[in-house]
């Protein structure tokens, strides 16, 4: 059996190597304006709760592109056609937006006014809040296509955006963590440690809108704001 190392070098000239990055720089560029675009989208309905109803809806967001090693370790892990448009078609999380909200309700209502929007198609939802994962992974996940204005026209760009609480994104990035350095292989008694944080903080969550709720009443109502 070959391995890499045992291949012919593939031969590329300086010119080759340099059109290549910028094929590649050009392309998750594109993705970087269609995350940019959801960002906006998001920090004006920020805006627009805190101005009219004294209101935080979002506690922060954070994105990301995919990095060209992640990209390619995907392309590899998935089996896709190493080729722009096959990458385009089946990787729809080259760019990624999180949205860490105070409470759940928070999180759903600003998934329903985003999608809401008219330059905005939904493609997928995967609802891990109402069906936690069986490791208690909870979030909201939408796969959203928003147009980018290229001087050549428009380009649909999807977009990943995870919708979640401060409980959940605290829970999901402590399990990233050791899944990341148990490569996987995570020891059962941490597995159910883990099921067993994801539960409590579910319940924390569940208390903190309640008492929100007996102190401000559910607020703001409806799907739009009353200017
Ligand atoms: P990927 O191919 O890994 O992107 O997964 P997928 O296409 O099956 O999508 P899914 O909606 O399940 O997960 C997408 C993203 O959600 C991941 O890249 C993570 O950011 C997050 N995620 C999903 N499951 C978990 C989990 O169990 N733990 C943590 N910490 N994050 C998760
Ligand atoms: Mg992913």
């Amino acid at each position: 059996m070959p391995t890499p190392l045992d291949e012919e070098p593939i031969a590329l000239s300086i010119a080759e190597l340099h059109a290549a990055r910028d094929q590649i720089q050009r392309f998750l560029l594109e993705y970087r304006f269609g995350m940019q675009e959801v960002e906006t989208k998001l920090s004006i309905l920020r805006e627009e709760f805190l101005t009219m109803h004294d209101y935080n809806p979002i506690e922060h967001v954070t994105s990301r592109v995919k990095s060209p090693d992640s990209l390619v370790e995907k392309v590899a892990r998935k089996g896709i056609d190493p080729d722009f448009d096959s990458i385009r078609r089946h990787i729809t999380d080259i760019a990624g937006v999180r949205v860490t909200c105070s409470f759940t309700a928070d999180a759903y209502r600003l998934f329903d006014l985003l999608t809401a929007q008219s330059d905005i198609t939904l493609r997928t939802v995967k609802d891990y809040i109402a069906d936690p994962k069986p490791n208690g992974y909870k979030s909201l996940h939408a796969i959203v296509e928003v147009p980018v204005f290229l001087s050549t026209g428009p380009v649909p760009i999807p977009v990943e955006v995870q919708f979640r609480t401060i409980a959940m994104d605290f829970w999901a990035s402590l399990e990233h963590k050791i899944h990341y350095k148990y490569a996987g292989a995570v020891p059962s008694e941490l597995v159910d440690s883990l099921k067993d944080a994801a539960d409590t903080a579910a319940e924390l969550d569940d208390r903190m809108e309640r008492l929100h709720r007996e102190l401000h009443g559910p607020k703001p109502t409806g799907p739009a704001l009353q200017v």
